[in-house]
């Protein structure tokens, strides 16, 4: 695809060399997100974080990525602190937000909310999550995330074997990557959840039809044998009629160190989108897990950042001048990404 000025509003949008091109981009931010060197490419430019729902990950990494390039950052984190709450349409928002900023990221509850709002934009969006529909950007950088654990066993994204655990009916983050990883060759996915939370048919078909394995469990312990990759996530309760509906699932899958020792292998990576809901009742993701040095959860939110400075540099068209705008740094800079060799660092 043209990145150039275009809006980023699903994965759908993509194909693998589209992929491989934001990653490529992705690996070159690094000596900037890790503060090695800054960059002023994007001064003078504004983004505007508009949050619908809650976030900390999405939002805080969009902004500092946008940051990291020199550009500022203005937010609106509520809808009830908008106009939106005074009975304003996405339409009047779009138009207005659109003379304000050079790109807006957006996050809604209402499926395909950010694609009618960009329809009035004049700025290109990228879509922040839009309900239980997709999230983009998360997808990707699970994705590049993937792709960094398993090169460090000399493997590539072509014939991973990933099981899915939790709520995939509602998870927006899980649809996005199976689409994204059905860009790829020979994947086999294990979709584990529990009755009546199991990833919507139309994904399920997709990935089958690009020629991919997919297999269906309703128990934790047999779908994470075999696998190279364990995606854990949370019971969407915002997403659920009722917060009675939403309790019956809370805490079915839990994943601790003893379940890991048992069933997978000694490198099978661990993975979660964030955030792990550490109540009592829930726990998906147990605190024992994390002295595991396979758990991936803060590679992936380091990675965040760099995968949204690439959709920046790609949609406003500075990716081959980032450099060229680079200075030292000149402040106390603390040891920051967690590579193969930290491991184990909590
Ligand atoms: C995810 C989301 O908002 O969909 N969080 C995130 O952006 N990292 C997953 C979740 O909320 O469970």
């Amino acid at each position: 695809m043209d990145f150039v000025g275009n809006h980023i509003l699903s994965v759908g949008q993509f194909d693998r060399s589209d992929v491989e091109r934001i990653f490529q981009v992705a690996d070159d931010m690094r000596p900037y997100a890790m503060r090695n060197r800054i960059t002023r490419v994007l001064e003078g430019a504004i983004v505007s974080n508009m949050f619908f729902e809650p976030s900390t990950r999405t939002r805080v990494s969009f902004g500092s990525a946008f940051n990291l390039l020199g550009g500022e950052v203005r937010e609106t984190t509520e809808v009830k602190a908008s106009s939106l709450a005074k009975g304003e349409s996405l339409y009047d928002t779009a138009r207005v937000l659109s003379g304000y900023s050079d790109v807006i990221v957006m996050r809604h509850p209402e499926p395909h909310s950010v694609a009618e709002f960009a329809q009035a934009s004049r700025v290109p969006v990228i879509n922040g999550g839009d309900g239980p529909n997709e999230h983009p950007s998360q997808a990707l950088l699970d994705l590049y995330t993937m792709r960094q654990e398993i090169a460090e066993q000399g493997r590539g994204v072509d014939g991973l074997s990933v099981a899915l655990i939790g709520d995939l009916k509602y998870g927006r983050a899980v649809h996005s990557l199976c689409k994204l990883l059905g860009l790829f060759d020979d994947i086999r996915l294990h979709l584990i959840s529990p009755p009546g939370l199991e990833l919507p048919d139309d994904i399920v078909k997709a990935v089958q039809a690009n020629g991919h394995e997919v297999h269906a469990f309703h128990e934790l312990e047999p779908g994470i044998h075999g696998v190279d990759i364990l995606y854990v996530t949370r019971t969407q309760e915002e997403r659920f009629p009722s917060q009675a509906e939403a309790d019956r699932y809370r805490g079915l899958f839990r994943l601790n160190q003893s379940i890991y020792t048992q069933h997978c292998e000694p490198n099978t990576v661990i993975m979660h989108p964030l955030p792990r809901d550490s109540r009592e009742q829930a726990q998906e993701l147990d605190d024992d897990l994390n002295t595991n040095p396979n758990l991936a959860i803060f590679r992936q939110t380091d990675n965040g950042v760099l995968v949204r400075m690439a959709l920046f540099a790609l949609v406003l068209d500075v990716v081959g001048e980032v450099d060229n705008h680079a200075q030292p740094v000149t402040w106390y800079t603390a040891k920051r990404h967690l590579s193969a060799k930290d491991r184990g660092v909590r």
